[in-house]
């Protein structure tokens, strides 16, 4: 079965619409682990959106399965993992402004600075995972930088099943071949695979079959859902989605 890492950053995107304290993260995440998922991640972004330090600090104490910190690969957030210690780091591209995560790091142009940054995490013992795209070029890249994991960005696949056609080249079925052969070329290697971004309900059966793929990480869907269902029924309704054979 392919794990589940739940995204929970809207929880805080909700509470920070009123600079409240309401939805709490921290209950989310035991709501979510509750229902079974395997893991929480959150991006503590360097503008602070949703996810604040002291989120970031909370649920290394309280989350049980695992914590993933998404962050940008800067000074500033590197000493933050180092000190609050997630199981996993993943480094993202980021930008200000933009909407979410657009596309995976270039580790081959910003190859030096990427391999520092993974260095430094894993003096620290934490895992490194690097976002990237589904191409050749950038899991090679992560293979010489010697990073236990990756994450496949898996939005052109999702944004295309979706039929969000405006924004997508490929079609879902070749955006789909390029995730899977990512995925062989990166488990060939001795790599982690993990993927994510915009997987919903409705697509995430073709990715979760992808053998190489351990785990994946899933947001705005199931929290979109648990708006309207609860948040231990949206866990299961996507556990059990990726359970199925
Ligand atoms: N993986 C990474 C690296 C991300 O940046 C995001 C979005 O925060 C996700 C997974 C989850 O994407 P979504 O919210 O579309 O499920």
């Amino acid at each position: 079965m392919t794990k589940l890492g739940v995204n929970i950053d809207h929880i805080a995107t909700l509470r920070e619409a009123r600079k409240t304290n309401e939805p709490d993260p921290v209950a989310a995440a035991v709501l979510a682990e509750l229902a079974g998922c395997h893991g929480i991640t959150v991006h503590l972004r360097s503008d602070r959106r949703h996810i604040q330090d002291r989120d970031v600090e909370l649920l290394r104490e309280t989350v049980k399965t695992r914590l993933n910190l998404e962050m940008a690969a800067t000074e500033e957030m590197i000493r933050i993992a180092r000190e609050v210690k997630p199981d996993t780091a993943t480094l993202v591209p980021e930008f200000p402004g933009e909407l979410t995560t657009q596309g995976g790091l270039d580790c081959v142009r910003n190859y030096d600075m990427i391999s520092a940054a993974a260095q430094e995490l894993e003096a620290a013992a934490i895992a490194v995972s690097l976002f990237i795209d589904p191409e050749k070029q950038q899991i090679e890249a992560a293979q010489r930088m010697g990073v236990p994991i990756i994450e496949i960005n898996t939005a052109s696949y999702a944004d295309a099943s979706l039929y969000l056609t405006l924004k997508t080249e490929l079609t879902a079925a070749e955006a789909l071949e390029e995730i899977k052969a990512s995925a062989i070329l990166a488990g060939s290697a001795g790599i982690r695979v993990h993927g994510g971004h915009g997987l919903t309900y409705r697509n995430v059966r073709a990715v979760s079959q992808i053998p190489e793929i351990e785990e994946l990480n899933i947001g705005h869907n199931v929290i979109s859902r648990a708006a309207l269902v609860g948040l231990d029924r949206a866990v299961r309704e996507m556990l059990a989605l990726l359970q199925e054979e």
